[in-house]
């Protein structure tokens, strides 16, 4: 039995949209960062059965995504040539599909499980080009601290990998994580973005306008920077979200206590203050600020009434394998 963690990731420069959407391969880069207090665990073993047998936050899930999970397993059975049949159990400590990047934590977990349990000896880079066919964003959660994961230009893929920029050490940040519903969403990232990229008027101002986001993101990460990186991650959201209101029909994530964060937040940056927002498919907004200020925005949060629920995170590590029986 193989035992994975895996944290989820939250993009400062966004992807939405692919080139390829049988790869899963990005129209876009992007660049995010990785956090430590929400994850996933997922056990996997050998078993002696015709089909997989999945468990999914300590239930049975529903046929496509046991079908999608089984699929993606597939590819470690090819590669490997060991054609055994699964036990999968896979639990998040947070709310699934709720724009909460638990695809990312979820595949980058199953990569590494699978890649051990197969005896496959990759590397996470390589991980990461698996990690991404089954959640193009789960492919930085291979990493810790601040990831890229690039585009790519090659028709197969195969230079569409994630990297770490930098360790989580050189810009200590934290992220506080105001859930303001915990409903899963409507239309999944996948839909969504297909639907951005066929018709919102604003898509390919996005596309265009990514590779400069991502330079200047990246800048800000290793010149330490924080304000830039503010800067230029909030245009990143709110490009995004352009897109998204704009595209037919019209994909409204946020709700209204979306709305009234983003004014304090907002507030808080035009007065100086080390903070911003960032916002991903769903009504949850991520406030990220220097490592150490996270009290006196939770203190500020205090005006907002009814916040489902509050998570606060530091920068966490890339997959680990945890455990490990014969
Ligand atoms: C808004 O990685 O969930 O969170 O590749 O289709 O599985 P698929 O999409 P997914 O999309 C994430 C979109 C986003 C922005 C981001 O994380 O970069």
């Amino acid at each position: 039995m193989i035992k994975a963690i895996a944290h989820p990731n939250i993009a400062l420069a966004k992807y939405w949209g692919k080139r390829n959407e049988e790869l899963n391969l990005p129209a876009v880069g992007s660049v995010s960062i990785t956090l430590d207090a929400l994850k996933t665990e997922t056990e996997i073993q050998f078993i002696e059965n015709e089909y997989d047998i999945i468990e999914f936050n300590g239930k049975l899930p529903a046929e496509d995504e046991q079908k999608k999970l089984s699929k993606f397993i597939d590819k470690f059975r090819q590669i490997s040539g060991i054609d055994k049949k699964v036990e999968l159990i896979t639990n998040n400590n947070f709310p699934t599909s709720a724009g909460l990047a638990s695809s990312a934590s979820g595949f980058a977990a199953l990569s590494k499980a699978s890649s051990k349990l197969f005896g496959l000896e990759f590397s996470d880079r390589e991980l990461s080009v698996l990690a991404r066919q089954g959640s193009g964003s789960a492919a930085r959660s291979l990493f810790g601290g601040f990831v890229e994961w690039h585009k790519g230009t090659l028709e197969d893929g195969s230079d569409s990998f994630a990297e770490q920029i930098a360790d989580k050490s050189s810009l200590p940040l934290s992220i506080i994580i105001a859930v303001t519903s915990k409903e899963s969403k409507k239309i999944s990232s996948r839909i969504g973005m297909h639907n951005s990229s066929l018709t919102s008027p604003f898509y390919k101002a996005f596309v265009d306008t990514s590779p400069n986001d991502i330079l200047e993101i990246k800048n800000a990460i290793l010149e330490k920077d924080f304000m830039k990186l503010a800067d230029f991650s909030m245009k990143s959201t709110v490009k995004m979200h352009a897109v998204m209101m704009t595209s037919n029909p019209p994909l409204f994530y946020w709700n209204h206590k979306t709305y009234e964060i983003i004014e304090l937040v907002q507030d808080l940056y035009n007065n100086g203050e080390n903070v911003f927002f960032t916002i991903d498919a769903g009504p949850q907004v991520k406030i990220v600020t220097t490592e150490g200020n996270a009290p006196q925005i939770l203190n500020e949060l205090k005006q907002i009434n009814q916040i489902d629920e509050i998570y606060v995170c530091n920068l966490g590590n890339g997959a680990e394998i945890i455990e490990e029986t014969h």
